[in-house]
């Protein structure tokens, strides 16, 4: 590690630009200033570490912490703005305040790509050089809800518990207001009535997306309901994992007590779950290639050039480009695996 490094480390690095930018012809790259909206968070650790990656050689990243609060955010943008942030990469901490984020931008004529937390589709068109990186958040919602499905039509033996031919469940959502959290909520459930089966929600309530929540949530649940819960669904993995630690503790996964769960993310501690039974599956929210992605378009933008130059994306009618979700089970794990190498 250089000196210059180490002092920008020992200074803290809330406010840092990695402590990556020192060393041998970065600052003759061009700046693209970004934000996660938490570090914190498992799924965008991984989007993060793939942006660092693309970003290596092609772009010098200026890459904040945001830590879950949207007054920071702004700062932080005003900041990358003020360092010569030539386009910005925006994972906003609530998706309401995109309309904030272009107000800055745009006078400065600087693109923005916002990634992962989907602005309201008239808030993009209002600028020309916003874009989006993300999902179709319904998709991951009607594959889990298949998912769901077909391991209830498997296995209606063992999981219907109190034979009334009903899914009893309980949903761990992620943050209120998030389009995947709503989306997974709304589409996971609508699937499996579709498919015909008959369903009851026991409990429902947010873990925002958060491990530790959700064990305290599914410990609660457990206290109240015990035998009478049937299917754990889980906006994410990160809950998921939260939850399949409770039923741990109160006995589950040993002897024939089991616990159908689900999540979404296939993150690699989610995939060792399935791997051991604990886990029913999950589905793939490919965090390699939206990292990818949205440093790629974020490169372009900062060198003048048109989002999509020399890239495989596709931009659809909201100027989004939509990284596809894939179900994850036992059977085709590999394809998690490789997501997340
Ligand atoms: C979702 C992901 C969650 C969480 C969230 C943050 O797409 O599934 O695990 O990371 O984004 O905005
Ligand atoms: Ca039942």
């Amino acid at each position: 590690m250089t000196v210059a490094s180490s002092i920008l480390l020992a200074t803290g690095c809330s406010d840092s630009t990695s402590g990556k930018d020192s060393g041998s012809g970065k600052d003759s790259l061009p700046a693209v200033g970004a934000t996660i909206y938490k570090f914190d968070d498992n799924f965008m650790s991984y989007v993060r570490r793939s942006m660092e990656t693309s970003a290596k050689d092609n772009v010098k990243l200026m890459l904040n912490d945001s830590q879950n609060d949207q007054a920071k955010q702004i700062e932080q943008v005003d900041t990358l703005i003020a360092k010569g942030a030539k386009s910005l990469a925006i994972n906003l901490v609530d998706p309401k305040a995109a309309q904030t984020i272009i107000d800055k931008a745009k006078p400065k004529n600087i693109p923005v790509i916002f990634f992962n937390k989907e602005p309201d589709a008239s808030v993009l068109k209002g600028y020309d050089k916003a874009y989006y990186v993300g999902t179709t958040s319904s998709e991951s919602g009607v594959l889990q809800g298949q998912l769901i499905a077909k391991a209830w039509e498997a296995n209606k033996d063992k999981y219907d518990k109190n034979k009334d031919g009903k899914l009893q469940y309980v949903l761990l959502k992620g943050e209120p207001g998030h389009p995947d959290a709503e989306a997974r909520t709304k589409f996971a459930v609508d699937t499996v009535k579709e498919k015909g089966i008959q369903v009851e929600e026991l409990a429902m309530d947010t873990a925002m997306w958060d491990a530790t929540k959700a064990t305290e949530k599914m410990d609660a649940w457990l206290a109240k309901y015990s035998d009478k819960i049937e299917f754990v669904i889980a906006n994410n993995d990160g809950m998921a994992l939260g939850a399949v630690a409770s039923l741990e503790k109160a006995g589950y996964f040993s002897g024939d007590k089991f616990m159908p769960v689900v999540g979404v993310d296939a993150i690699p501690e989610a995939l060792e779950m399935i791997e051991k039974g604990k886990m029913v599956g999950t589905v793939l929210n490919d965090a390699k290639n939206q990292g990818k992605a949205t440093i790629e378009l974020a490169a372009n933008a900062a060198k003048g050039k048109d989002v999509l130059d020399g890239t495989e994306w596709k931009l659809d009618d909201n100027k989004a480009v939509r990284v596809p979700y894939i179900e994850i089970t036992k059977d085709n794990i590999q394809v998690g695996k490789d997501a997340y190498k």
